[in-house]
C-alpha cells in the first residue's frame, strides 16, 4: 500500500458564497484527496460558525476545521464547540477557553494526521504567543503520528514565515498560513521536508474585498464607522487553497501545488 497521502487545504471560507462553492468543488475534486481541511472562521455570513453551518461544511467531506480570531462570532460556539470533533479553535487562548487547539483524524486509508492551530501575535489582538505552546504540542502529536499539519492564522508576513520555519525545525510536515485572505504565489517546500504558504487565500465571493461586499466594505473604510458588513455576490466564486502530498512514515512533505479556481455560478443564482 502507498505511504503517500494527499492533503486538500481550503483557505478561509466566507459566507453562503463560499460555502456553495466549496461544495461545488469538492462535489467535482474531493475524491482526489485523502484528507480534507478547511478554515472555516467566516463561515456564517463573514463571521463565526453556527452549528448548522459546521454540520453542512462536515456534510461536505471535509475531515477536519480550522479556525482563528472569528472564532467567538457566533455566541452558540460555546454550546457545541465541545462536541464538534472536527472543529479546532486556536491553541493558545488562555487555560479553560472551550474547545481544543489540536486533534488527531484518521483517514480512510488508516493513516493518522495531526492538526493544530495557532493565532499569531503580531497587528493581533492580544494573545499569549504562541510558540512555547506549538513546540509542545507537536511533540504531542509526534508520539501519534509524524504527519503534522499547522494552520498559522497571523496577519504578518514575517511571522507566518518564522512561524513556517519554527515549525519546520520541529518536524510538521506542513505550515500554513490563513487570516489575510489573499493568496500568495510563494508555496514551498521549507527544509525540503515541510510544504509551507504565506497564506492559502479564501473562499468566496470573487466580486468582493476579501469576500464581503465592495460598497459596504468601502463605505465603512471611509466613513470609519462600525457599517455591517454584507457578504459579496454569489455569481463568481473563488476557491483558494493549497494541496500536498506527505509520506505517512518520515512525516516529510513532498510537494506543495497551489488552488486557486474561479466558479461561474450565474445561472445557479440567477
Ligand atoms: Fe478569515
Ligand atoms: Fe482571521
Amino acid at each position: 500500500m502507498s505511504e503517500k497521502t494527499k492533503i486538500l487545504f481550503l483557505g478561509d471560507i466566507v459566507g453562503r458564497p463560499g460555502r456553495h462553492g466549496v461544495r461545488k468543488f469538492l462535489e467535482k475534486n474531493g475524491s482526489g484527496y485523502d484528507f480534507i481541511i478547511a478554515n472555516v472562521e467566516n463561515a456564517s455570513h463573514g463571521y463565526g460558525l453556527t452549528r448548522r453551518n459546521y454540520e453542512e461544511i462536515s456534510s461536505f467531506g471535509i475531515d477536519a476545521m480550522t479556525s482563528g480570531n472569528h472564532i467567538w462570532d457566533r455566541k452558540e460556539i460555546f454550546e457545541y464547540i465541545n462536541d464538534a470533533d472536527k472543529l479546532i479553535r486556536p491553541l493558545n487562548f488562555p487555560e479553560g477557553a472551550p474547545g481544543v487547539g489540536s486533534g488527531v483524524f484518521k483517514t480512510e486509508k488508516g493513516f493518522l494526521i495531526g492538526v493544530i492551530n495557532i493565532l499569531g501575535v503580531v497587528f493581533m489582538s492580544p494573545l499569549i504567543p504562541p510558540w512555547e505552546l506549538l513546540k509542545k504540542e507537536i511533540e504531542k502529536l509526534k508520539e501519534k503520528t509524524p504527519v503534522i499539519i499547522l494552520d498559522c492564522h497571523a496577519e504578518a508576513t514575517a511571522e507566518k514565515m518564522s512561524c513556517g520555519y519554527i515549525a519546520a525545525k520541529q518536524g510538521a510536515s506542513a505550515v500554513i498560513g490563513t487570516h489575510t485572505h489573499v493568496q500568495t504565489a510563494d508555496e514551498t517546500l521549507l527544509k525540503n521536508t515541510t510544504a509551507y504558504i504565506t497564506d492559502a487565500g479564501f473562499c468566496g465571493s470573487q466580486r468582493s474585498v476579501i469576500g464581503m461586499d465592495v460598497d459596504t466594505s468601502v463605505e465603512r473604510l471611509v466613513k470609519a464607522l462600525p457599517v455591517r458588513l454584507e457578504v459579496g455576490p454569489m455569481d463568481r466564486v473563488q476557491i483558494n487553497g493549497v494541496e500536498f502530498v506527505v509520506d505517512c512514515k518520515t512525516g516529510h512533505a513532498e510537494s506543495i501545488v497551489r488552488i486557486n479556481e474561479v466558479l461561474n455560478l450565474k445561472e445557479e443564482v440567477s
